[in-house]
């Protein structure tokens, strides 16, 4: 697959675009309901119609607005239309903080889409409380009332309690807000080559002028949900300008169903971690 010439890359994406133009077309107005169909039948579905025994909250039947509005989101973190107030950074203690003799990426503050996922599964605010409540008026936060049942969640507060609330202690967590490969791409970034070579190859594409990053996990070379995505963070001091971290999102799909984990392909035979370590 590496081998590909750009030739052939670009004659693939061509025709992956044309298949996909195809499909909308074949498929119509279904296609917003199908991604509606993944995410709501997950427990990421906080909504009443939540998978029997999750959390769900009874104030609205609406799936995305959890996390997303159509008007009104926060602009405080690079994560689309987002309806969730965002935790300062310098609360969280990071991985850094241990230390690790090993690490040779850059590290960056807490932010990104991985501080969007924080919103709920840091444990510390409700999650019904969001920006734009369902329903016109752009307020918050209550959804006009409701209460919460399931396993994971404060009925009182709100909050999430139990195995999926990381806490604001993120030192025992894989490390999010790092830079991919070891010291990231050389200073002719970008250029595709990787300065560390115990990780594998990032495959990049320009995207209305920026390169945008990802770690391919199947046998075409196009960015598809089930690969590991990364996220463009600009950080003081590093040449190249934008330059690719792995972030919670690079391992998780939040739509995703089919997995209680959300992750973006099988962790059979850890092929989540072989995926980027070469190990
Ligand atoms: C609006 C709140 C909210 C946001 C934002 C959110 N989650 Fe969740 N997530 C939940 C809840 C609630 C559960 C557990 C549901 C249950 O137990 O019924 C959950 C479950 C999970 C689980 C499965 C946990 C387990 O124990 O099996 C994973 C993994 C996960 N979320 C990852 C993420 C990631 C990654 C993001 C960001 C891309 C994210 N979540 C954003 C509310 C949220
Ligand atoms: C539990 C939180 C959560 C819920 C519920 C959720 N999303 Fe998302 N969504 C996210 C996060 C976090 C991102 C950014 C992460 C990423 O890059 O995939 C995102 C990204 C997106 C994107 C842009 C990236 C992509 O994958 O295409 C779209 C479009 C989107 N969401 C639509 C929806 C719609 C429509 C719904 C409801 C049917 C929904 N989302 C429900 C958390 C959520
Ligand atoms: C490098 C990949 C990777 C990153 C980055 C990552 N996760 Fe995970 N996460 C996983 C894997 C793999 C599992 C499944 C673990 C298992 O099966 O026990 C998991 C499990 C979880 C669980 C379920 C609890 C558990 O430990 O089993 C939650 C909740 C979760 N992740 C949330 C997050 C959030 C929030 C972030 C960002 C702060 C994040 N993850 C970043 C790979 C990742
Ligand atoms: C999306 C790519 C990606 C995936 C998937 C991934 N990692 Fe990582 N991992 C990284 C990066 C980047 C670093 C930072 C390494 C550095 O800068 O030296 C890292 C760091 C680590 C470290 C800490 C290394 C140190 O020197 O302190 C461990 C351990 C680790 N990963 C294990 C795992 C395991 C286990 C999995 C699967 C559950 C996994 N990783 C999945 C990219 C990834």
């Amino acid at each position: 697959m590496k081998s590909l010439t750009p030739k052939l890359r670009s004659l693939s994406s061509g025709v992956a675009t044309l298949l996909f133009a195809m499909a909308i077309v074949t498929l119509g107005a279904l296609s917003w309901t199908n991604v509606q169909a993944a995410v709501e039948n997950t427990v990421h579905n906080l909504g009443t119609a939540g998978p029997a025994g999750s959390n769900t909250f009874s104030g609205t039947a609406d799936v995305c607005v959890f996390c997303h509005t159509p008007h009104g989101g926060s602009t405080d973190a690079a994560v689309p239309l987002w309806n969730r107030t965002l935790a300062d950074p310098a609360t969280y203690t990071t991985y850094a903080t241990l230390n690790s003799a090993t690490i040779e990426g850059a590290i960056a503050p807490v932010g990104s889409v991985s501080i969007a996922c924080l919103s709920c599964h840091d444990g510390t605010q409700a999650m019904d409380s969001v920006l734009n409540e369902p329903g016109s008026g752009l307020t918050n936060p209550t959804f006009g009332g409701g209460t919460w049942t399931g396993p994971n969640v404060n009925i009182g507060t709100g909050e999430m309690i139990n195995a999926p609330n990381l806490g604001q202690d993120i030192s025992n967590d894989h490390p999010i807000g790092i830079q991919y490969g070891g010291g990231g791409l050389t200073a002719a970034a970008p250029s595709g080559t990787l300065a560390d070579e115990d990780f594998n190859d990032a495959s990049f594409v320009d995207i209305n002028g920026t390169n945008v990053f990802w770690v391919e996990t199947g046998t075409n070379t196009t960015r598809d949900k089930t690969d590991m995505i990364l996220y463009n963070r600009d950080v003081t001091g590093i040449a190249g300008g934008l330059q690719p971290f792995v972030e919670c999102a690079s391992c998780h799909d939040p739509h995703v169903e089919g997995t209680t984990t959300f992750l973006r392909t099988s962790n059979d035979n850890s092929a989540v971690c072989l995926a980027c370590h070469n190990k």
